[in-house]
């Protein structure tokens, strides 16, 4: 650790944190924006509907948690972290629907999934059930867990688009590039909040955790998969072999995409977990904040943001 008093603190996140109100236009993005593999482009897309619906869960969660938490730093962090989240809710929304729309993409239809998941199951009252009130607790606090189990990955995506997709380098279309790198690295820079927030409502339920991520590995790898063919289905530019999750060419274009280190390959999406298993697992080690923030400093959306500020 880069500081290792903080090793005995509720909030790990011992470097500042910011929170920026960058914007993006995709006025002129084109539908296949990663230009060697469309299926690619439909799968980070897709990502966005998840990636909204999901972080405006973690928000509504984490505000429910404020009156718990009686360690001030965790508190300003846990603040600063909804703060992030919901601009990031906010960015992916703006520009997806407007852009996607453009394109004849029922926009609705590819939020169902997720709105099912995180606004209906994961709700105060799940699927409608209103919970005994001993229980209300404990379900907040389970929520957290899942909320940590999912950031584990937001960092590690974090990781793999920075340092390993590069999408501008390989030519992909610079804003949505920016707007996904800008959001990963910040992924990173607040990776270890919710984890810490974990520990602190639940002691680090190891059992818990364990157990949340064992259940959170298939229905992922699920959604990414069935929300990318989703949005593929849509598109009457791409083979149509591509279009079902049935269909050899659908896998073997994910494969493709994959080998090019466009997107991550299906069995990432099972091992990236693996370390979240280990009994002293915590965010810090998973990836580097200089790392994000080498990127947040030459993030056009984020320089854009500063000017603003200034001036
Ligand atoms: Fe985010
Ligand atoms: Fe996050």
């Amino acid at each position: 650790m880069e500081n290792r008093e903080a090793l005995n603190q509720s909030s790990k996140t011992f470097w500042p944190m910011t929170v920026r109100r960058v914007s993006f236009d995709w006025e002129k993005t084109p539908l296949h924006w990663i230009p060697q593999s469309a299926l690619a482009s439909h799968a980070v897309n897709h990502f966005s509907f998840t990636l909204v619906r999901g972080e405006y869960f973690f928000c509504r969660i984490f505000n429910k948690t404020l009156p718990y938490i009686h360690d001030e730093k965790l508190k300003a962090d846990v603040k600063t972290f909804i703060r992030q989240e919901a601009i990031h809710a906010q960015a992916h929304k703006e520009s997806i629907e407007l852009y996607l729309k453009r394109y004849g993409v029922d926009i609705e239809k590819q939020y169902e999934m997720s709105f099912k998941l995180f606004d209906r199951l994961l709700a105060d009252q799940p699927l409608g059930i209103k919970l005994p009130k001993r229980f209300e607790r404990e379900w907040l606090n389970l929520r957290v867990g899942l909320v940590a189990t999912i950031e584990h990955y937001t960092c590690a995506l974090g990781k793999y688009v920075i340092e390993t997709a590069r999408w501008e380098e390989k030519g992909a279309n610079p804003e949505v590039s920016d707007l996904f790198t800008w959001h990963c690295a910040e992924e990173v820079e607040h990776r270890a909040v919710a984890f810490d927030l974990y520990q602190y409502l639940s002691q680090d339920n190891y059992a818990m955790r364990s157990g949340l991520m064992l259940i959170f590995v298939p229905i992922f790898t699920f959604i990414m998969v069935k929300g990318t063919v989703n949005l593929a289905a849509t598109d009457q530019k791409i083979p149509k072999t591509q279009r079902s999750i049935l269909r050899r060419g659908f896998w073997k274009e994910w494969r493709n995409a994959s080998k090019q280190e466009l997107i991550p390959s299906i069995s990432w999406f099972v091992t990236t977990s693996r370390s979240f298993f280990a009994k002293d697992y915590h965010p810090f080690y998973e990836a580097s904040t200089q790392m994000a923030l080498d990127y947040i400093h030459r993030s056009p959306a984020v320089k854009a943001y500063e000017q603003r500020k200034a001036s």
